[in-house]
């Protein structure tokens, strides 16, 4: 078995963590995103895969800490395994070590996995009578890979708006232009800068080729609204459900463009936009995460809520984000129009 190992890189992540999380490598009270990331911080670690026709097929952790090498996180999709690619990722865990001098490794085996020593036994690796004590030197919060509710509700503008769109604030040099399309990189640096905040996760943990075939798509408009020359905010309009379902599938602006008066400006551009001729319907969704005075500008929009619902999403930390705080004491939630319910299917 010749596996190549290389050390992680940050598309890396996702697959490292759903590697180890099948191979049983995750227990609630470790957070393998945040591992992950120390361990590529710092210049005595390093987190090596091995990935076989785009798929990652082994991935371990090595260090040291200036007098013994330690490995965590030694694992093998199940799929691949009895391959020799656990021998493989121990040579080149060792090797790392050995290329910086280190004299002895050591590692640790949890006692509900006991079995797992043959495997080490039949490496060269061999079991020394030691106690071992820890101490966690961090405020003990339950850590532990999960799931984020939260309450979306869906608004839509169901006939052609009537209304004069609000001008740019004066003092404000403005300009909304449509990258068509933009780079994977630029689309990505946007949603993190626009999301980071408001936990905007699911761009962040889809692959470079899903979210290509998105923004490449000419169904899919995206806008980007400068603000003195620089990028400050973007919006995506969604057409690939046709005219009676056109979404404003992503709208915000970036920190330093919060509360210089742009973001009315912004939203009427974007529903004007959206409004082509043959336009029937156009909705949004906002969720208790984002910004609380999104939906009440989305409403002074022209926006009418007609779905409220519950969405899981996944463990922010996933995604090097960290957990929501709760609670925007003056989110606004205006009731919906009972009479307008009706079910879309809720976007992921
Ligand atoms: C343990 C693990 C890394 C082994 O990976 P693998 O690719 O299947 O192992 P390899 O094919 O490289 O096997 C190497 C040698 O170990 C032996 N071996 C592998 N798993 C073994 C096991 N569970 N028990 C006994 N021997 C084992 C193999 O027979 C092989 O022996 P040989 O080369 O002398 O013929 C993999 O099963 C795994 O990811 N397990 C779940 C995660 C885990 O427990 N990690 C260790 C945490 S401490």
């Amino acid at each position: 078995m010749s596996a190549a190992f290389r050390p992680a890189t940050d598309e890396d992540v996702v697959p490292i963590i759903d590697l180890w999380t099948r191979a049983g490598l995750v227990v609630p009270h470790n957070d393998p995103a945040r591992d992950i990331a120390f361990a590529r911080s710092v210049d005595n670690a390093e987190v090596l895969v091995a990935v076989e026709t785009d798929r990652m097929v082994a991935a371990g952790m090595v260090g040291h800490d200036g007098h013994r090498g330690w490995v965590y996180y030694i694992g093998v999709d199940p799929d691949h395994g009895g391959r020799g690619l656990g021998r493989a990722l121990m040579s080149a865990c060792e090797a790392w070590l050995s290329g910086r001098g280190v004299p002895k490794a050591q590692l640790m085996i949890r006692d509900t996995n006991t079995p797992v020593r043959d495997f080490y036994s039949r490496l060269g690796w061999t079991e020394e009578p030691r106690i071992v004590m820890s101490k966690r030197l961090e405020d003990g919060l339950p850590i532990g890979l999960g799931t984020v509710e939260t309450t979306v509700t869906s608004l839509e503008i169901a006939a052609r708006p009537t209304r004069v769109a609000k001008h740019a604030p004066s003092g404000v040099r403005l300009s909304l232009m449509r990258a068509a399309p933009p780079s994977v990189g630029f689309y990505r640096w946007l949603y993190e800068e626009v999301g980071r905040d408001w936990v905007w996760v699911s761009r962040r943990l889809i692959s470079d080729e899903a979210l290509r075939e998105i923004i490449e798509d000419p169904l899919v408009e995206i806008y980007v609204l400068y603000l003195d020359g620089t990028p400050a905010g973007f919006g995506e309009i969604d057409r690939r459900k046709g005219p009676s379902s056109v979404e404003l599938a992503y709208f915000g602006l970036m920190p330093h463009a919060i509360g210089r008066g742009v973001g009315r400006y912004f939203i009427d551009a974007m529903v004007d936009l959206a409004w082509m001729k043959e336009t029937e319907r156009l909705w949004v969704h906002t969720c208790d995460l984002d910004h609380p005075r999104a939906l009440g500008m989305y409403q002074r929009a022209g926006f009418r809520p007609f779905e409220q619902y519950t969405e899981t999403l996944p463990d922010p930390r996933l995604a090097g984000l960290p957990l929501p705080i709760r609670g925007h004491a003056d989110a606004a939630v205006i009731p919906m129009r009972p009479s307008t319910v009706t079910q879309l299917h809720p976007k992921t």
